[in-house]
């Protein structure tokens, strides 16, 4: 008798496993067959993730031990702020995604944007909410002179340099020389090297990125265990959202400019001029690709920048944002002045058309979605990110002993 109820009970388990199996299996397949195969090709196209890695033929020494060491450190040295307080972490904050949780960021006083994370940062193509510099470096020199952020110097960050022993020596090793350069180079240099740091932060695979990989395997479990909300916000995304159409690829954007209607006033009074303005800085700059310190012989990384013209439509454009890391990223817009996911999604469902002021095409349209498909979209969002913290970034190995 008990031998018996003994043997039975594991076959009954095991019949109830099996089915349950099933079931998911099913249940995968059917879900798979929800999306149409032009919606599973534009879903493959949003990965695969991470991207795989090249180095910025701008920039000598990216990738370069030495230098990414170097970049590292002077990004968490408040010396080359005019206050000795500020550095680029103040803002750009590791556990934060490198952003500040703040509508604006602040240095030495409130500035007029919000600070982007700059995770991925590497495979942007324009910097700056304004794309007001065509390369990572001259991006990373911006906050050191800017007067509200650090109100650095060249001649101020060539002291840091060359007062530490660690610093001197990891720019001897990442440059091949001693750092007797003049203070302007050395400045351009410093940024090489802390941009060379920057091209090492990259975000881990979001339940996203599981869902699209496990779709193109057609494994069924991992396919089951991205949530139905996300999957129906992912169809509205790609579908009538028609979001996709600018956040494109795997970064979540064509990397181009556009203007969704987020006003451009700044307090108490005046206009940010956004994509228009950046263009006319960036041409203006001498730190651009077309300059002398673009470290490309062939100048084959500056053909973007050598026909950019300010346009009249250019006004009021600001930067498509990748939409990965964005739960560690609120405030939202380039003034931040979203404060949730569900507020970034009411402001594309109740659009106001007279707010769009640029003549291209239009494709934004108020979505004027329903309580449901607004949560399923930020269910999509949501998924964007790694369900995990932030990992703190790895302090990467010194190059020169003794510090
Ligand atoms: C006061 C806060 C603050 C500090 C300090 C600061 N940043 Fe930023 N950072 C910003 C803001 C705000 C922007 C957007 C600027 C714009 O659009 O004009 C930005 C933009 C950037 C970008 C462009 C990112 C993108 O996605 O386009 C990079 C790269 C960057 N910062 C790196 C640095 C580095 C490196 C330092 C230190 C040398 C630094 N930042 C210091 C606030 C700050
Ligand atoms: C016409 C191109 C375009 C379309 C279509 C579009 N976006 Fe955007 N999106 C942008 C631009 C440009 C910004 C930044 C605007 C600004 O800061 O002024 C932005 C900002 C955002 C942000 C804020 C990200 C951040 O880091 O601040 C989110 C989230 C977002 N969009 C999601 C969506 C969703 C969801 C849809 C579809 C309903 C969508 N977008 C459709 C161009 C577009």
């Amino acid at each position: 008798m008990t031998y018996r109820l003994n043997e039975s009970v594991p076959r009954r388990l095991s019949l109830a496993v099996v089915l349950l199996a099933l079931a998911t299996v099913v249940s995968a397949a059917e879900e798979i067959a929800e999306f149409t195969a032009a919606e599973l090709g534009r879903i493959a196209s949003h990965g695969p993730w991470p991207l795989p890695w090249t180095p910025d033929p701008g920039n000598r020494v990216s990738g370069n031990a030495a230098a990414i060491r170097l970049g590292h450190e002077l990004f968490f040295e408040p010396r080359l702020s005019a206050n000795r307080r500020v550095a680029c972490a103040t803002c750009h904050q590791p556990t934060r995604g490198f952003q500040d949780g703040r509508a604006v960021g602040r240095g030495l006083v409130d500035g007029v944007r919000n600070t982007p994370g700059l995770l991925n940062v590497r495979h942007q193509r324009w910097f700056g909410w304004d794309g007001g510099h065509d390369n990572l470096w001259s991006a990373s020199l911006r906050p050191i002179l800017d007067t509200r952020e650090m109100g650095g110097s060249a001649t101020r960050t060539a002291r840091v340099l060359r007062n530490k022993a660690a610093l001197d020596c990891h720019y001897r090793q990442a440059f091949g020389t001693a750092p007797d350069a003049s203070d302007p180079e050395l400045l351009v240099n410093i940024a090489k090297a802390i941009a060379a740091w920057q091209e090492t932060l990259v975000s881990p695979p979001s339940p996203f990125d599981m869902f699209r990989d496990a779709l193109e395997r057609n494994d069924a479990q991992a396919i089951a265990a991205y949530p139905a909300a996300a999957k129906r916000g992912l169809r509205l995304f790609l579908g009538r959202g028609q979001c996709a159409t600018c956040h494109a690829g795997p970064l979540f954007s064509n990397g181009e400019f556009g203007d969704i209607g987020v006003p451009f006033f700044i307090k108490p009074e005046g206009v940010d001029p956004g994509r228009q303005g950046g263009i006319k800085r960036l041409l203006a700059s001498p730190w651009n690709l077309l300059g002398t310190y673009n470290d490309d012989a062939t100048r084959g990384n500056a053909t973007g920048t050598q026909f950019l013209r300010p346009e009249h439509r250019n006004f009021g454009e600001f930067k498509v944002p990748s939409l990965r890391n964005l739960k560690h990223t609120a405030p939202y817009m380039h003034n931040g002045s979203l404060a949730t996911l569900r507020d970034v999604v009411r402001h594309y469902s109740e659009l106001n058309e007279d707010r769009l002021h640029a003549d291209g095409e239009r494709i934004l349209k108020p979505l004027n979605l329903g309580k449901a498909e607004s949560s399923d979209l930020v269910a999509f969002l949501e998924s964007l990110s790694p369900s995990e913290a932030m990992p703190a970034p790895v302090t990467p190995a010194a190059v020169c002993s003794g510090r």
